[in-house]
């Protein structure tokens, strides 16, 4: 109960594994960390960043919460957000949600849920702004599918409207946010056709 052996044992198994294939692996990433990727993604444990990607340690900046939301007053996230835009300086951020969300599918229901539902308050002003469109889909997992899709680009444009992104981009520097989203029945990530690097960019996708 207290030590959670297993974890220990797999560490060293997964650590022996990577020096096989290059002993000073981490050694190298010792010295420095240089991302070029920052990923946004949801908590759940079926949507591993570095996973799905089939990438190692010290190739993407990760911060997760559930249901992949940019909220202008998250803290937590905005921190993450400055530092890999102004510190590491990524040239790519990627707001990565998933079909079958159930941080989506809990704003969607009809009930209450303590204390998330005033972060998941912030899917339900998604769905408020989608509502015909949404509404329009009568198959309830397609309805809650299309939401995860929609709150992915609205997580995108949320993050465009950031004043770190947004100096950055004044400052003529180089940076793309992407919308992906990952299917958790096939493992197979797909991008939902929005890369903003400028604001227009941003501005014209969401009129
Ligand atoms: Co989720």
């Amino acid at each position: 109960m207290r030590t959670l052996r297993d974890f220990f044992e797999r560490n060293r198994r997964w650590a022996e594994k990577v020096k096989e294939t290059d002993p000073d692996f981490f050694m190298n990433l010792s010295r420095q960390q240089k991302p070029e990727y920052l990923w946004i993604g949801c908590s759940d444990s079926r949507v591993p960043a570095n996973e799905i990607v089939d990438m190692l340690p010290g190739t993407i900046f990760v911060h997760r919460n559930i249901a992949n939301l940019v909220i202008d007053t998250d803290l937590n996230c905005l921190s993450v957000v400055q530092y890999a835009v102004e510190i590491l300086r990524v040239r790519h951020i990627i707001v990565c949600g998933h079909y079958g969300c159930g941080g989506v599918q809990a704003a969607m229901e009809d009930r209450e849920h303590g204390l998330m539902d005033s972060w998941l308050q912030n899917i339900r002003d998604v769905y408020s702004r989608h509502r015909e469109r949404v509404d329009a889909v009568e198959d309830e997992r397609a309805r809650i599918d299309l939401m995860c899709e929609l709150n992915v680009i609205e997580q995108a444009a949320n993050l465009c409207r950031t004043s770190i992104v947004r100096s950055a981009w004044q400052s003529g520097r180089e940076l793309a946010v992407h919308g992906w989203i990952y299917g958790i029945e096939d493992g197979i990530l797909r991008d939902l056709d929005v890369c903003f690097t400028n604001l227009d960019e941003m501005y014209k996708r969401m009129g």
